[in-house]
Parts: structure tokens; sequence; C-alpha cells
């Protein structure tokens, strides 16, 4: 579609208003220049957020840029625990809604951070060891904190940094150790009980590269949740980035996650030395995905940055716009480009059931790790048994691990494995109405070896003979 482009002498209110109403009356969008970061934002339904310190409030450059620029609020610090529950059973919300009073006094939207987490966390809970004692604290300290904000919460983090750098696995925490990986799942529950209006969410730092172990490990916590309907509407990229800016590959990132179901949202952007450029980047990685809901940046002027001499924001110690600004803003107006490359299928996702064992198409325990080799198994829905069929022909399990033929074989009785998705020819099949699947690199069926019917039969290519163990039925 293209766009069509008009400048108008609007003020920010009037954009954001006309934004509004354009999305109320179900119109086409027409790109507005508006002339601050939320209403620009807001042209495309998306919002700019900044972190808020309550205790700044009073400052009048601080609060002038605020109520100008930025239509969402993240708390910095005060509904943090050590803030909200400070001893056992005692709450306090003050500054916490010293800070939703502004926003809502000046039309400004909240996100909610945060629940759960094992940083500012008081001593009187990071010592607790018994698990129903603190099965109860955790919930408790949810649902009051929760129900106290209920319906001026958009969005809440309520979890927190769970997953551990350079792994796909959680943390050590107190959480973790005492209550085991379960806690995520529990503490989401709870909070879908407490507030069932606002978008829950997972935030995390560097899970913006797709390589990394880390946001591998939290994808497939989402992709579990999704599956089995734990409730879970968000996830929260953090994008503290260095002087260079997102890695190259974090629109993939992005893509991958939103094609889960879920909204995605950069939560604490701010990057060493804000380059101009890298600052336009991050915003057009999240202009080219649908289901980037907005970007809130870590502070409003350096000075209020927790990265101490990094320079890191849109405005300087004065309260100046900065080279970053303009770029932010640019960007924030620009027309979505057709977006990045998802791995992930367009297809439907479902089992391929083999017609002969009346079983399906399994990566045996679950594995992820490239070169695992595949077997029939009961079919039973889990996400090792969830294949989706590409426009480009790949079958893809997890979002991004190919149904692949091993040193792009062509020999009858190769087994086939599972390998990180990457175009390859023998990662492509026909998949015909006959039921046959057809490797395209090899020109081999896809074939339960030795027409077995057992758990745990190898699945080979073999030459194409029409018979039963070479046919498959989506589940
Ligand atoms: C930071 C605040 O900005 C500081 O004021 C505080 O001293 C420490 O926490 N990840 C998060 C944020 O989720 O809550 C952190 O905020 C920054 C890193």
């Amino acid at each position: 579609m293209k766009r069509k482009r008009r400048v108008l002498a609007l003020g920010s209110i009037g954009a954001a208003a006309l934004a509004v109403a354009a999305v109320v009356a179900g119109l086409p969008s027409i790109a507005q220049a508006a002339s601050t970061l939320g209403a620009q934002a807001a042209v495309s339904g998306r919002y700019f957020g900044t972190a808020v310190a309550a205790g700044k409030l009073g400052n009048a450059t601080y609060s002038s840029i605020l109520d100008r620029e930025f239509n969402m609020i993240t708390a910095e610090n005060e509904m943090k625990w050590d803030t909200v529950e400070p001893s056992r059973g005692n709450f306090n919300f003050g500054p916490g809604d010293q800070i939703v009073a502004h926003a809502q006094a000046h039309g400004q939207r909240m996100r909610g951070h945060t629940t759960v987490w094992h940083g500012q966390l008081p001593s009187w809970v990071s010592s607790i060891t018994d698990a129903n004692t603190l099965r109860s604290v955790m919930n408790n300290h949810i649902t009051t904190e929760i129900t106290h904000f209920k319906g001026k919460i958009y969005a809440w983090d309520v979890v927190n940094e769970a997953f551990a750098d350079g792994s796909t696995q959680h943390r050590g925490s107190v959480f973790q150790n005492v209550l085991g990986n379960g806690f995520i799942e529990e503490a989401f529950r709870t909070a879908r009980s407490a507030d069932p209006a606002a978008k829950l969410c997972y935030n995390d730092y560097n899970i913006e590269d797709w390589n990394a172990a880390k946001t591998q490990g939290v994808y497939s916590m989402v992709r579990d949740f999704k599956a089995r309907g734990v409730p879970i509407d968000c996830v929260g990229f953090q994008s503290h980035f260095g002087s260079g800016g997102q890695p190259g590959n974090f629109p993939t990132t992005l893509a991958n996650f939103a094609a889960l179901g879920v909204d995605v949202q950069l939560t604490e952007l701010d990057i060493a030395q804000a380059s101009a450029t890298a600052y336009g980047n991050v915003v057009k990685t999240c202009m080219n995905v649908a289901r980037c809901a907005g970007i809130t940046v870590w502070g409003i002027r350096d000075s209020d940055s927790w990265r101490t001499g990094e320079n890191p924001l849109l405005f300087d110690n004065n309260g100046n716009k900065k080279a970053a600004y303009n770029a932010v803003l640019t960007a924030l107006g620009a027309a979505p480009s057709p977006g990045p490359s998802s791995t992930v299928s367009t297809g439907p996702s479902g089992g391929l059931r083999g017609v002969g064992s009346g079983r399906c198409l399994d990566v045996p325990s679950s594995s992820q790790t490239d070169g695992a080799l595949l077997q029939i198994w009961d079919c039973n829905g889990a996400a090792n048994q969830q294949w989706s069929l590409t426009a480009s022909n790949q079958l893809v399990v997890y979002g991004n691990k190919c149904l692949d033929v091993p040193g792009r074989a062509t020999t009858a009785g190769t087994r086939v494995e599972i390998w990180t998705c990457n175009g390859g020819t023998n990662q492509q099949w026909r998949v015909n109405a006959d039921g046959t699947v057809v490797g395209v690199g090899s020109g081999l069926c896809l074939d339960v070896t030795g027409a077995g019917t057992g758990n745990g039969t190898a699945v080979e290519i073999w030459t194409c003979n029409g018979a039963a163990n070479q046919k498959w039925s989506r589940t």
C-alpha cells in the first residue's frame, strides 16, 4: 500500500487525537508528521514512553519534557519490591501512586515494573528457604500490587530478568532455587487473576540477538506458554545497547517473537553515546513489526540515566534535544518497510501423522539441538511435533528448526534430522495431495523405516513407492 504523506500544523494533542480518532473510526492510516515523540508514535498506533522517577516530577525542565514528548510511563524504581513491600505484609504504594497520578493528569498510560525480580528485592524475601512460605509471599505480593493498581496499568512486567546470561536456562534466584522452574508460570497465572485486563509481559535484557542462547531460552518459554495456555501477552526487550546499537538480527528476533502471538515492546532503551543512526535503526526495527506496540527509553535527560557518563538518552543534561531525538522522530514517521524475514512459518502448524503407523513425526526428547534425528511417536500435540510449512517449502518446528536431510544426502535410508533453517534444498519439501512428502534436494520420500509402527521408529528418506509408511496426514 502506498501511504499518503501530509504535513499538518497540529499540536501534539491534536495529532494524537486525530490518530486515535482514525483508529476508532477504522479509517486507513494516513501518516502525519507530528512534532513530538508520543504524537508521532500514536500515528501508527504505538506509544513512546520513558522511565520516570517520582522525585524528579517537581523539576520543571524534567516534567515539561515528560508531558510534551511521552505518552507512556514506567516507574523507574517505585513499583519494585523493595519500595512496595519493604517488610512482609507492609505495602507502600505512595511513590508509585504519585507517578500514576501524574500520568492520569497528563493523559499518559503506565507500564507496571515489576512484580517478580531478583533485583531490588528485600533480604526478608531472599532469605526465605521454605517453598510454601515463598509461594504464598510471591503470590500475595503480585496480587496485592496488581490489585492496587488495577485499571491503571496498560502492561505489567510480571517477571523480570529470570534467564541467565549466555544460557537457555533460568538464572539462580530465591524464586528459582526455592520454587523451581514453575515460578514464572505461577507468577503469570496469579497476575492474570488479579487484573485480567492488563497485558502481562516477560521482560529481559540481552535477548535482542536471535543467536544468543538466552534469546532462545526465552523464546522457548514463550512458545511453551502459548502452547499450554499460560497467560502471557507480551515480551519486553530492555534494549540496553552499547555504542554500536542493536544486534543486526534484532529485526528477526522481534518478528519471531511476534509470530508466537505476543506483543513485543522495547522497554528500557538506551544506547551508549546515543548515535543518531543507532537510535534510528532501533526505532525502524519496531516500526517494521506490526505487533511492536511501542518503545520506552530509560530516562529523559542524560543526567537522569542510570548509565552515568554514557550519555545514552535523547535529551542532554539541559533538556535540549540531541541528534538522536531527531533520528527517532523521523523513524517514527516513516512507513514500515516490508519487514524482516521471520524464520517462522506462515502456514498453520500441526502434527504430521504417519498413515501406516498412526504415529507422529517427533523430535526425540524435545531436543532443539541441530542434528537431532527424528522418530515417530504417539501424537500428543506437543511443540516437538508441531510442524508448519512455510511459503518456501520448509517444514519448521519450534519456529526456527527445519526438517533437514543431513549433508544434503540423496541416498535412500538417510535418517532425517532437525537443523537451523538455512533455506537449503535439503530443507525443502513438497507436501503432495496424496500424502507423500518429497525432499526437493533428494527427490526421495519421507519414510518410516521398515514400515515400523512402534514408538521410536526412525524416519528416513527412501525411494518413493506409494506405500502407507510414506504417507502423512495433518493432525
Ligand atoms: C535501574 C534503575 O534505573 C536504577 O535507578 C536502579 O538503581 C537500578 O535499576 N533493568 C531493569 C530496570 O529492569 O529496572 C533497571 O533500572 C535497569 C536494568
